[in-house]
């Protein structure tokens, strides 16, 4: 079995302990969330948006009547699964994202306060998972992949969209502009340049395309694959859970 690197004790830069990482994760999005989306669409020059809706368009190519978006933060993702079923439940432990999400409007989202290694949900209970930008901020990946797992039914699909690693090319344009520019960016915009060296650390550290199939594979998810997007520098993983895994 690979070993991936323990990232539940690496905090950016700062090794800390699973607890104490949980928590800053915590207060990292709970001070970002007012400014979280306009931070997304600078950041990325609105390019996030067309990630989300790859994803939304991959998650359409198959009926699914009961659907999670996990770690949904404000429910980007969640509006544009809007009609695939009857209705898109967000799971995700920062209260403050939710709260900037519901006051969006009313809409057939139901909010669920709860942690990606231990989720609030039955056995068997949804057809489809999608967690976008969501993983990386997960203390224990191996927990939250097999609680993903546990939720889905057999034959339900579990879609990732995640930071990756860019094509080499790319490499040095895209650190360079990780480095210099998002801070601040974040510094300036939300006031909160310590909350953007974490995404950047986080994204530096997180496993890579392949190392992500692998641990997708060891929790029991089946016909896994990926799809880089903007050249490796976002990626959807998909994997579906067994017909017969006898869970
Ligand atoms: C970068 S935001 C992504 C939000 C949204 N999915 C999007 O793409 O805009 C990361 C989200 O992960 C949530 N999060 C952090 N730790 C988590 C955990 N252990 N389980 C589930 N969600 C978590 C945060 O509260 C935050 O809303």
């Amino acid at each position: 079995m690979q070993r991936m690197p323990d990232l539940s004790h690496s905090f950016g830069r700062r090794q800390v302990d699973p607890q104490q990482r949980r928590q800053l994760v915590r207060n990292v999005f709970a001070r970002v969330a007012p400014r979280y989306d306009l931070m997304n669409d600078l950041m990325s020059l609105g390019v996030h948006r067309y990630w989300k809706r790859v994803l939304a368009r991959q998650a359409r190519q198959r009926p699914a009547a009961d659907i999670l978006d996990l770690a949904g933060g404000t429910g980007d993702v969640a509006r544009l699964l809007l009609g695939l079923g009857p209705r898109v439940l967000v799971c995700d432990p920062g209260l403050e994202m939710m709260q900037v999400g519901r006051a969006r409007g009313a809409s057939p989202i139901h909010w669920l306060a709860g942690c990606a290694e231990a989720l609030p949900l039955p056995d068997a209970s949804l057809d489809l998972v999608t967690i976008a930008f969501g993983i990386r901020n997960v203390t224990r990946i191996e927990a939250a992949l097999a609680e993903m797992h546990r939720v889905l039914r057999p034959g339900g699909r579990l879609l990732c969209l995640e930071f990756s690693r860019p094509a080499a090319w790319l490499r040095p344009f895209y650190d360079a502009y990780s480095r210099l520019v998002i801070p601040r960016l974040g510094a300036w915009v939300s006031g909160n340049p310590d909350a953007y060296h974490y995404l950047i650390d986080s994204i530096r550290v997180f496993p890579d395309q392949r190392e992500l199939c692998t641990l997708f594979e060891q929790a029991g998810f089946e016909t896994v694959a990926y799809r880089n997007l903007s050249f490796g520098i976002a990626c959807i993983h998909s994997g579906t859970r067994p017909s017969a895994d006898g869970g």
